[in-house]
């Protein structure tokens, strides 16, 4: 990873957004940026990106080596267990920045009060501004090695699904259920922290879009939805397929022929050029032809990457022009309060010729069990 490239593609951008440096805590951006991994815990790690020449950072004394040894040369402001350390090191660190009366961009979707009340004392007259614009405008354009490694996520999750299928009989429970899945995807080499933990959503449950896995048994006449994700590198895999147990409901059947039409005009309308909104319609309307659209109750996707929900997000009203190199999934769903549900998800690269499937899963009604 080129992460010289992608912090002088920030800097560049904090010029125009009018930020004099941005701070980024332990988490994807900050992975993004220099191949670093924290845990985000009651010490403090404090990034500061401001240009080239003054990349800085406050971190607990016991994590410099793991900074040192990065391919990103931070200058680093370790601080040690006693009260006020970490604070004192702030202020070291903020101090030549000259962000008195400036503008730092943070991500408000990762900063805590924990840190952002700490920058406030070392840097009282500055004003913290969201910057998320600046840093997806960047993560959201995937390179090929990042792409590369969404693949192999998805090889991944497809391989643990496979070894996972003939296992499943009826009268187990969701939480057996989503346990081996667990087990298989880590098999398969899913590095252990996945994007999400896995869904395993039956019979009734099946019409709640985000269930829990219960303790609820798996009964003849199910939909059941599995909708689970492998990690490779950081970068996540995230698929969706419904199955019945036992039969396939005449109702249900039908709605899954429904929803996988609208996966595949989602799919189809993916291009360089469309809008998110285009996508999202392209699905939404095979729906509501069918008589369905009321129960199609959220976006139809959303993007994908080191975090499993991140921009773009595939929504009716999003305008944001689709380019070579994004990734989102593609998740219709239909859920029938009492019934069940389906809901076919798949992981689609943008590229100069159109949509391109990461996750070839067969699509098609499949009865198990
Ligand atoms: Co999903
Ligand atoms: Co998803």
């Amino acid at each position: 990873m080129n992460y010289q490239q992608r912090i002088d593609g920030l800097i560049t951008r904090l010029t125009d957004n009018r930020l004099s440096a941005v701070a980024l805590l332990p988490g994807p951006s900050l992975f993004y940026f220099s191949g670093l991994s924290f845990h985000l815990m009651e010490r403090p790690v404090i990034a500061l990106l401001s240009d080239a020449a003054k990349l800085r950072m406050v971190l607990p004394d016991l994590e410099r080596v793991k900074a040192e040894t990065a391919t990103v040369n931070f200058e680093l402001f370790p601080y040690g267990e006693q009260e006020g350390a970490a604070l004192e090191a702030l202020r070291q660190a903020t101090a030549g920045l000259a962000l008195e009366g400036a503008q730092v961009g943070i991500e408000p979707l990762r900063m805590r009060y924990h840190e952002l009340n700490m920058l406030q004392i070392a840097v009282p007259r500055a004003t913290f501004v969201p910057s998320e614009g600046a840093i997806s405008a960047l993560r959201v354009l995937k390179e090929k090695s990042e792409i590369a490694a969404m693949r192999r996520a998805a090889e991944i999750a497809e391989a643990a699904l496979e070894a996972t299928l003939p296992l499943i009989k009826v009268g187990m429970t969701e939480l057996e259920l989503a346990s081996e899945l667990t087990i298989q995807l880590l098999r398969a080499g899913s590095e252990p922290k996945m994007p999400f933990s896995p869904i395993v959503a039956s019979g009734p449950n099946a019409a709640l879009p985000h269930a829990v896995p219960s303790d609820r048994a798996l009964a003849v006449g199910d939909s059941l939805i599995l909708d689970w994700g492998a990690a490779h590198q950081g970068y996540g895999s995230d698929i969706t397929r419904t199955f019945f147990l036992g039969e396939s409901p005449d109702e249900l059947s039908k709605v899954h022929e429904i929803v996988r039409r609208a996966n595949a005009a989602g799919r189809a309308a993916v291009r360089p050029g469309a809008t998110c909104g285009d996508v999202d319609l392209a699905a939404r309307s095979e729906i509501g032809a069918a008589g369905y659209g009321e129960y199609f109750m959220h976006r139809t996707g959303h993007g994908l990457g080191l975090e499993a929900h991140e921009p773009p997000f595939i929504r009716e009203d999003e305008e944001t022009v689709l380019e070579t190199g994004m990734t989102f999934t593609i998740e219709p769903g239909v859920y029938l309060p009492g019934k069940g549900g389906v809901r076919v998800e798949d992981d689609i690269v943008v590229t100069k010729d159109g949509g391109m499937s990461l996750t070839n899963l067969p699509r098609g009604t499949r009865v198990i069990g």
